[in-house]
């Protein structure tokens, strides 16, 4: 309690957040769990909070000792993970130790906070993006809610996907110094691929957003907060004060990696405005520029690809990632699937579909809600993903789906002609799902086929995989 008022929280934000704290024991949570028979230590185990000591079958102790804990929620409120803070000087693990991956809990898919935050992303249309679990703490005890945090990971494509479904503004406010710096030009590259709009918050050196807080107080803030920064004055910033913008070399090696974002960005009126942007600010010639960024466009065409095929809306209509390898129709199949599959079949797509396999974004989304329902509960209530869904046309998609019983398109109907199976719903099989799951195999090998398909260097592999796509389809 005394660390916890050292750091500045309060009763109501530690209740919020659920922070608290692990015994500094080997054993503490282990005898928890097992005095009570609240579940068996193989259980437990699964969790990631005890961990089984080598060579021994039956001898398990606790994760976390002696730590400051924060649970991490996913998007639904509902506990994946924990991360724990060092509290105790002869603790010789890392200042953060986090929850293991595990079924429920992936660090790329998670935004700490997000679960807090998501209304208010909607209300605000704006995310601002930390990296800490206690910047996020810092802000919203500020009531500054629209925040969330990458926990110390640089940005996932998945995480990004997320925040797509609340926002398409991100604030950018990471820790001033290299590794933060750093963080965020890695940061920018994959938001402005996936679309989004940038500002960057910067902060004086040595500063995180909760000492800056802290240290400031909120009026400040919101000051840093009115001052964001375009990501190429950001980048400027940076190249002026390691005085790498004084020879032509140096701002010819400056222009050429803003252009390099510049080329990122899918909308070609926005590309266009930000070339505007550089020509008058450095005072270069306009079509040069656009020379060099259509030179880029060219020669990365091929591989921006895949990576930028996902994520938001208005991507999709963008004519570099039109599908040119057969239509995506059957990836409403899966829905359909979930929905009347049997309990073999369900179990079967929960271990082997790869969300990255699924490339139409509404359907993606659906997707996830619905392995959220069946993780967290155990089974699948299609009404209760129905009314978690909130994006446009989510819902009716999935409404349509689920009323469709005797339409299903390719699946085989359940057994007898009996009064019973009138009323039934046709069952899929394990059969169906390993042949749906496959279908999206193969054109995942087709696009990376086509990927490489033009560079000599890569015959073999192009070989390797449509050997890998004949054998699919024997089968
Ligand atoms: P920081 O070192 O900036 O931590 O790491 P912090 O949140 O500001 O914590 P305080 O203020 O020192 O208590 C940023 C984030 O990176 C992850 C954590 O999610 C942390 O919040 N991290 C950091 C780790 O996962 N492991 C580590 O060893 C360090
Ligand atoms: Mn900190």
């Amino acid at each position: 309690m005394s660390y916890l008022e050292s750091r500045g929280l309060d009763k109501k934000t530690v209740e919020k957040f659920g922070i608290g704290y692990s015994y500094k024991s080997w054993d503490g949570l282990l005898h928890h769990f097992t005095e009570e028979e609240i579940f068996t230590p193989e259980e437990v185990e699964k969790s990631g909070l005890i961990i089984k000591k080598e060579d021994s079958k039956n001898s398990y102790y606790d994760r976390f000792r002696g730590r400051l804990m924060f649970p991490i929620f996913n998007e639904y409120d509902k506990i994946v993970g924990f991360g724990g803070r060092k509290l105790y000087e002869d603790d010789l693990g890392g200042k953060y130790i986090n929850s293991p991956e595990s079924k429920v809990y992936s660090k790329s898919r998670i935004l700490y906070g997000l679960n807090f935050a998501k209304e208010k992303i909607r209300y605000y249309d704006y995310v601002i993006l930390v990296e800490g679990y206690m910047d996020v703490i810092a802000l919203y005890k500020n009531e500054i809610e629209n925040v969330a945090a990458s926990s110390g990971t640089a940005l996932t494509e998945e995480q990004t996907r997320l925040l797509s479904r609340y926002t398409k503004n991100v604030y950018l406010l990471f820790d001033s110094d290299m590794a933060g710096i750093k963080a965020a030009k890695r940061g920018i590259e994959l938001l402005l691929e996936s679309g989004f709009d940038i500002s960057i918050i910067s902060l004086p050196f040595g500063e995180d957003p909760d000492s800056y807080i802290k240290n400031n107080g909120k009026k400040e803030f919101d000051k840093r907060i009115q001052e964001k920064m375009s990501f190429i004055n950001f980048i400027a910033e940076y190249y002026r004060k390691e005085n790498k913008l004084e020879s032509v070399e140096e701002k010819t090696i400056f222009i050429k990696e803003m252009i390099g974002y510049i080329s990122k960005i899918p909308d070609r009126i926005k590309r266009s405005l930000f070339i505007k942007e550089i020509s008058s600010e450095y005072k270069l010639n306009e079509s040069i520029l656009t020379d060099e960024l259509n030179k880029i466009l060219r020669s990365g065409k091929n591989n921006s690809f895949p990576k930028s095929s996902l994520s938001l809306p208005e991507k999709k209509t963008d004519e570099s990632s039109k599908s040119f390898y057969g239509n995506n129709n059957f990836e409403s199949e899966l829905l359909e699937l979930f929905i009347h599959g049997n309990e073999e079949a369900l179990a079967f797509l929960e271990n082997n579909l790869h969300t990255e396999y699924i490339k139409d974004r509404k359907i993606l989304s659906i997707t996830e809600k619905i392995l959220d329902e069946i993780i967290n509960h155990g089974s699948l209530d299609i009404s209760a993903v129905i009314n978690e869904l909130k994006e446009d046309g989510e819902k009716e998609i999935l409404s349509r789906i689920s009323n469709n019983k005797y339409e299903a398109s390719y699946l085989e109907k359940s057994g007898s002609d009996n009064l019973l199976s009138q009323s039934a719903s046709p069952v899929y099989t394990i059969k169906n799902a390993e042949d749906l799951v496959k279908k999206f195999r193969i054109r995942e090998l087709e696009i990376k086929r086509n990927e490489i398909r033009s560079d000599p260097g890569k015959m073999l592999e192009v070989f390797e995989i449509t050997k890998e796509i004949n054998e699919l389809m024997k089968n």
